[in-house]
């Protein structure tokens, strides 16, 4: 999108006590530009004096994709992310109160209350949210330097959630046998296909500025980021070529201390914090949810790397194809 570069981070001279129409576009515009599960945007936006209402909308078609709702909550959480982002640049503070009562859906509040200037990892963040976009297919040779992934773990990590790296054969092996396993209980649902048909364009269309669902053109055939989204088309590879491909790849395991829906919406938050710090920093990156909507999966990942946390997301990150070192932001 690009829409969202500096100029629009002046402040801008507002009445007493509420945002300015200028102002609530800034914030409607970072939360469109947010990552969401099948790009449903599973929200609302309301601003009032100085506080702006994000509320989580049930969306009764993700039946097989979504049961439980989790992926809708971490899409909130990463609206979340961007709107606090965007707060913080007009030069607010963001004060954040998320009420969510048991299973109920989720609205946060967030208050700018009084003037603060934003960090410089704030306004890098919020400069890459234009940029990020969800690049699915295989990534250029260069690999990722050991002191951006941990930029990029620690811009994931939080008081409730983990960012880790897979490393080394053994995780790759293991991770790659639980996606097999996963792609190809996804594949062979027909339900579960069908669902995910009506949400994705037809070959050779694609989707108009702003409406909601994936272009069939974003989505790929083959590699881990096919794996990540079973369609018809996906052809799951076998273990030993996924084991090869998560290797050279940075998979980042994204993960939460419980598995409430507040952890989702806290983990979605981190998503998009890792995201956008990759993004400003040139590297492109999917995620993939879709094989931990199984317990099964999310159980045997937990146990298989040491973790006593939950795992939520799987991101990959890497370099796009076509850029090169001087031409980072080069596109997908
Ligand atoms: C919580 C969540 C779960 C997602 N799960 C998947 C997934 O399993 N596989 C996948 O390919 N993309 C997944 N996505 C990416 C969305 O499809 C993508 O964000 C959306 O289509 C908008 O496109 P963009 O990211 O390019 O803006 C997920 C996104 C979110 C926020």
């Amino acid at each position: 999108m690009g829409g969202l570069h500096s100029s629009k981070r002046r402040r801008v001279d507002e009445p007493a006590c509420r945002w300015s129409a200028e102002e609530i576009g800034i914030l409607a515009d970072a939360v469109r530009s947010a990552p969401s599960v099948h790009n449903t945007r599973p929200w609302s936006l309301a601003v009032r004096e100085r506080t702006a209402e994000l509320r989580e909308g049930e969306i009764e078609t993700l039946a097989y994709h979504d049961p439980e709702g989790r992926d809708r909550r971490m899409s909130c959480g990463a609206a979340l992310t961007n709107l606090v982002l965007a707060v913080r640049s007009l030069g607010w503070t963001a004060d954040v109160d998320i009420g969510i009562a048991g299973k109920s859906l989720a609205i946060a509040k967030v208050t700018g209350s009084r003037r603060a200037d934003p960090t410089a990892a704030e306004i890098r963040r919020y400069e890459a949210i234009g940029d990020r976009t969800s690049y699915r297919r295989a990534f250029g040779p260069e690999a990722v330097p050991g002191q951006l992934r941990e930029t990029v773990s620690s811009a994931a990590t939080s008081v409730s959630v983990l960012g880790r790296w897979i490393s080394g054969g053994d995780e790759a092996l293991a991770v790659a046998r639980l996606l097999a396993y996963a792609a190809g209980a996804f594949h062979g649902n027909a339900d579960y296909k069908r669902e995910l048909s009506a949400w994705t364009t037809v070959p050779g269309e694609s989707k108009g500025e702003g409406e909601l669902g994936l272009s069939w053109a974003d989505l790929v055939s083959a590699g881990l980021g096919a794996v990540g989204l079973a369609t018809s088309r996906t052809r799951v590879p076998d273990e030993s070529v996924l084991t090869a491909r998560i290797e050279r790849e940075s998979l980042l395991v994204v993960s939460s201390r419980g598995d409430e829906p507040l952890d989702h919406i806290r983990a979605g938050e981190s998503v998009e914090q890792a995201w956008l710090e990759a993004t400003g920093a040139g590297l492109a990156a999917s995620i993939m949810t879709q094989p931990l909507h199984l317990g099964e999966v999310r159980d045997a990942l937990a146990v298989r790397l040491g973790l006593s946390t939950v795992p939520q997301a799987l991101m990959r990150f890497g370099y796009p194809a076509a850029a090169t070192p001087g031409n980072r932001r080069g596109q997908p």
